[in-house]
């Protein structure tokens, strides 16, 4: 017999190398606190029902605080030979307060408990989200405000197309944001739900209470189907899907902000505080903040597809390869916070040379279009004057001269 936690039917220990490749540890340790939240309500529901006594739960559950506080102020050593966070915390827990601690996973399986830990996880991280991207859209709406009136070069094909308001372009990224805060919103509301109870995979022969569980830790309700419960990570693909959509708007935000900072543009000057220059050019200032930003969602939309990946060929019920969901899932919130931090006092320095950009806007002849729709309101076909506008154009460039000075005379 070995020491391990299933060494009942076993009769050699297990391979260290083995030991190794199978821990997540290293990873999942981060999920501490929602992984005794989750044994504390579960405790307390044995208790409810009977399985355990009262005074059995209350020791659990101050043995478990205990260890969280310790955990939280750094004075504990992650073991890697209790392969997962899990067996971690049950394991310190039998070791300091004894055979009642053995009594907590009655009625429960390390694949109800992960998955329940990992709902906890991205839920509260689902919030942090959320208020960062409020804080960030904030900003987006006072720079609405400020430059509503600002002209600048509106573009298509990174061409001078019409002239556009600077509040304008800010309105645009706001509503992107958004729609991401209400994805984000919807994604919370389908994955509310508490997958406690479904044990292995077939739920459990105990008189288990999965709807106090799931109330007591603030679900909507719970995953009915057990099969379903443990074998479910659509709410991490949704998550790394809906963080994909966010980072792709930051990265092009980011990508215009590039281009508006070159020479070339000269639209925005950074701030020194949040640009960069180079080791060897006295002469650069670099936008690596919105570099990085741009740079870092390849690895968010890695993960999306990573997670997919993992996911599609899976039978029925828990496999051991879903264990793969937590570094993607863990980077990709990380990954987002930390974009949505900078990008918010990034965004508060910038300075907008809104007199370069009006002046762009009024040359070159970004007013052609309107100057068209003039003449459509006077009655012409809409093609006869696009004709007509157009051999204007040409003139003012064989000319070098606006547009305005080839047709006055001729409306
Ligand atoms: N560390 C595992 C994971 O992240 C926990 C569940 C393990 N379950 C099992 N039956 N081996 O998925």
């Amino acid at each position: 017999m070995t020491n391990i936690i299933w060494g009942g039917r076993f009769k050699k220990e297990l391979d260290p190398r083995v030991m190794h490749f199978n821990a997540s540890l290293a990873f999942d340790k981060v999920l501490f606190a929602h992984d005794i939240t989750g044994s504390q309500a579960h405790a307390k529901m044995l208790a409810r029902q009977g399985l355990i006594s009262n005074p059995e739960a209350d020791l659990i559950c101050n043995g478990l605080e205990v260890i969280k506080q310790e955990l939280e102020k750094g004075l504990l050593e992650f073991d890697e030979s209790s392969e997962d966070i899990h067996m971690f915390v049950e394991q310190l827990l039998v070791s300091r307060i004894g055979d009642v601690g053995k009594k907590l996973h009655t009625g429960r399986s390390r694949n109800d408990q992960v998955a329940l830990d990992l709902r906890l996880y991205s839920r509260d991280a689902g919030t942090d989200i959320k208020k960062l991207l409020h804080d960030f859209n904030e900003v987006l709406g006072e720079l609405a405000c400020v430059h509503a009136q600002d002209k600048i070069p509106g573009y298509t094909h990174l061409q001078q197309a019409q002239p556009i308001y600077l509040g304008h372009f800010f309105s645009a990224y706001q509503a992107m944001f958004h729609r991401d805060l209400g994805r984000l919103h919807d994604w919370h509301t389908r994955m509310n739900f508490s997958p406690l109870g479904a044990g292995a995979l077939a739920g459990s022969t105990l008189p288990l209470d999965r709807e106090w569980v799931a109330q007591t830790l603030g679900f909507n309700g719970i995953i009915e189907n057990t099969l379903d419960a443990v074998s479910d990570r659509d709410f991490v693909i949704e998550f790394c899907s809906v963080a994909s959509i966010i980072m792709m708007h930051l990265s092009r935000l980011a990508e215009d902000l590039i281009l508006w900072a070159t020479q070339e543009f000269g639209f925005i000057t950074l701030d020194d505080a949040f640009a960069t220059g180079s080791s060897l050019m006295p002469n650069k200032k670099n936008p690596d903040v919105l570099e990085l930003v741009r740079g870092k969602s390849g690895r968010v939309f890695g993960h999306l597809m990573g997670i997919l990946t993992v996911m599609k060929g899976l039978p029925l019920a828990y496999n051991k390869d879903m264990q793969e969901d937590k570094e993607c899932l863990f980077d990709t919130v990380n990954t987002l916070v930390a974009c949505l931090e900078i990008m918010t006092p990034f965004l508060r320095s910038v300075q907008f040379n809104t007199q370069l950009m009006e002046q762009k806007a009024n040359s070159g002849y970004l007013n052609a279009t309107a100057i068209l729709e003039s003449l459509v309101l006077k009655g012409v076909p809409f093609r006869d004057a696009h004709h007509q506008v157009g051999e204007w154009v040409q003139t003012a460039i064989d000319k070098n001269c606006s547009l305005d000075e080839v047709i006055k005379n001729k409306l």
